[in-house]
């Protein structure tokens, strides 16, 4: 916020692995239609992560091109968050991973469990590091291998989900930003936290041949629950960040929303009176990759030059605990 010390974006780098699934391959695999696909959520196709590439693998992709496109080096890095779902294990923690496939030195690794709001969540840990010091440069990445948890016969959600990573650069000094943070926002709603959620493989429900059996190492989701709750939560989110930074939609440039489905997106976009057009989408051919998201689907949006200086962006998030949050952005150049 103004009395706060300016955290700013430095470089911001996507990734999305190569293999395409679309609607078509999954026809294959469970009793669905592209009809159906595209019509509930307008979802094409999405990026599945090859069987030895992990979420560590898709982190440091993104980070390395968050380090070019801010003109560091590894060796900048003073702290390194991965918010993720889909670790590569329990322990030790992703960042430890990422560390040591980029070459950084000993920073500070750690990791965040905020479901698909790993950009808010990431954005604001980072802040708040960045003006506690002694960092200077922290790499905040989301990423998630969704489709590791992926029931492949639940049809239900197996059709929505795909695998990437995003990583902002963040940093205190003005000299070479991107963009400024201007406000986070983040909260979590625990009256949700049984719509959506990975039961088994925990301490509750360590992993026995009966929790494999019974499939409790996949993802279950209350559809239905879900996207009322995230139009809803969304739209608070948003509003909150505007009102306590005086704005009104009119003067957003664009919003970056959860890439969950098209249908969430265009409730939210009626729901705040603000045309399709200025709400980023890939989800056509992403899918729903969790907590990179929003990330992606700004990094897309600046690569095709949509961004001009000066113009105010939202990226809002929505996701598993529920978890929810916005991060207010003035792009730089
Ligand atoms: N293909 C064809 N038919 C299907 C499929 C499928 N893939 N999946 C379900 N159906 C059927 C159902 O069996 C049901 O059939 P019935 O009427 O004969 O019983 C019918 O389609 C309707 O099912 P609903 O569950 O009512 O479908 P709904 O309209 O709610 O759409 C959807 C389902 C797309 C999942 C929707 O609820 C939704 O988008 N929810 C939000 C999900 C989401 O965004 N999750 C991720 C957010 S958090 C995160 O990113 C991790």
């Amino acid at each position: 916020m103004k009395d706060r010390q300016p955290v700013y974006v430095r470089g911001l780098g996507a990734y999305l692995p190569e293999k395409i699934l679309t609607n078509a391959d999954l026809e294959k695999i469970v009793d669905t239609s592209d009809e159906w696909i595209t019509s509930r959520t307008g979802i094409k196709e999405r990026r599945i992560a090859a069987d030895d590439q992990y979420t560590s693998d898709l982190s440091a992709e993104a980070a390395k091109r968050a380090l070019a496109d801010g003109g560091l080096a590894a060796g900048d890095v003073d702290a390194i968050i991965v918010a993720t779902v889909t670790p590569d294990m329990p322990f030790p923690s992703t960042a430890a991973f990422v560390q040591k496939k980029i070459g950084a030195h000993t920073c500070p690794c750690m990791g965040i469990e905020a479901g698909c709001s790993g950009v808010p969540y990431g954005c604001e840990l980072a802040s708040a590091l960045l003006r506690q010091g002694p960092y200077r440069n922290i790499l905040a990445i989301s990423a998630d291998k969704l489709t590791a948890i992926t029931d492949w016969q639940d049809r239900l959600t197996c059709v929505l989900f795909g695998d990437g990573a995003a990583a902002f650069l963040l940093t205190c000094d003005a000299e070479g930003a991107r963009g400024e943070i201007l406000d986070i926002y983040i909260a979590n709603d625990s009256s949700g936290v049984d719509a959506l959620y990975l039961p088994g493989g925990g301490s509750r429900a360590p992993a026995t041949e009966e929790t494999v059996r019974n499939r409790l190492h996949f993802l279950k989701m209350n559809g239905q629950e879900v996207y009322k709750e995230a139009v809803k939560s969304m739209g608070q989110a948003v509003a909150t960040i505007l009102e306590r930074n005086n704005l009104v939609p009119d003067q957003i440039k664009f919003f970056s929303p959860h890439q969950a489905n098209l249908r969430i997106i265009d409730a939210m976009a009626r729901q705040i009176n603000v045309p399709l057009e200025r709400f980023l989408t890939v989800l056509q051919w992403t899918g729903n990759n969790s907590s990179p998201s929003v990330g992606i689907a700004l990094d897309d949006a600046v690569r095709a030059g949509r961004l001009q200086h000066g113009d105010l962006v939202v990226l809002v998030s929505f996701g598993a605990g529920l978890t929810s949050g916005t991060v207010l952005l003035r792009w730089i150049g």
